[in-house]
């Protein structure tokens, strides 16, 4: 009998929050933009994953941590496929997919260095929209440029 340990779960947790189906290569993106480089909370970080549905994922397990709307919105960005996990007690209480919002206030910077929100103290405000590929893009309410996703920098 083989009695090598093939597999180590990793450990769940009793309170917080679990980002898991993460595209593997936005793995780190997602916890830079989340700041949790920073963070005391205790954290479970797993890239290169196996998946079903994605060839392979991200997950991260943040204890004590539940997330406000506007930093889920910054996860949508970064990870749409993403899907959110609220733990109370060891149990899933909330699970949905991460969904972006109509609009992106304040958390983006605009890419146009001529744009009055990069000259003067202005918010920058965006609408999300779907160009003719289907590829979702910001559009700035104050110079009218449109963002890719590849452009998207956070404040
Ligand atoms: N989880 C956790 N701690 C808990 C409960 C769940 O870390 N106390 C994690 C699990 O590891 C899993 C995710 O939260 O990554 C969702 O949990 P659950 O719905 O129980 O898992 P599955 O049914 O395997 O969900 P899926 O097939 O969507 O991955
Ligand atoms: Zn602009």
């Amino acid at each position: 009998m083989d009695k090598k340990r093939k597999e180590l779960k990793v450990s769940a947790i009793r309170n917080g929050t679990v980002i898991d189906h993460i595209p593997t290569e936005k793995s780190f993106q997602v916890i830079n933009m989340l700041n949790l480089n920073e963070s005391n909370h205790q954290i479970y970080f797993g890239t290169g994953l196996e998946s079903k549905k994605f060839g392979k994922k991200g997950i991260i397990k943040i204890s004590d941590k539940y997330f406000a709307d506007e930093e889920i919105s910054k996860i949508a960005l970064v990870a749409p496929s993403a899907t959110l996990i609220e733990i109370f007690d060891y149990e899933v209480r909330k699970k949905e997919s991460v969904h972006l919002p109509e609009r992106v206030e304040k958390i983006v910077r605009c890419f146009n260095p001529k744009c009055v929100t990069n000259i003067q103290d202005v918010p920058t405000n965006f609408s999300v929209i779907n160009d003719h590929k289907g590829q979702m893009k910001l559009a700035c309410h104050y110079c009218e440029k449109t963002m890719a996703k590849e452009n998207i920098d956070f404040f």
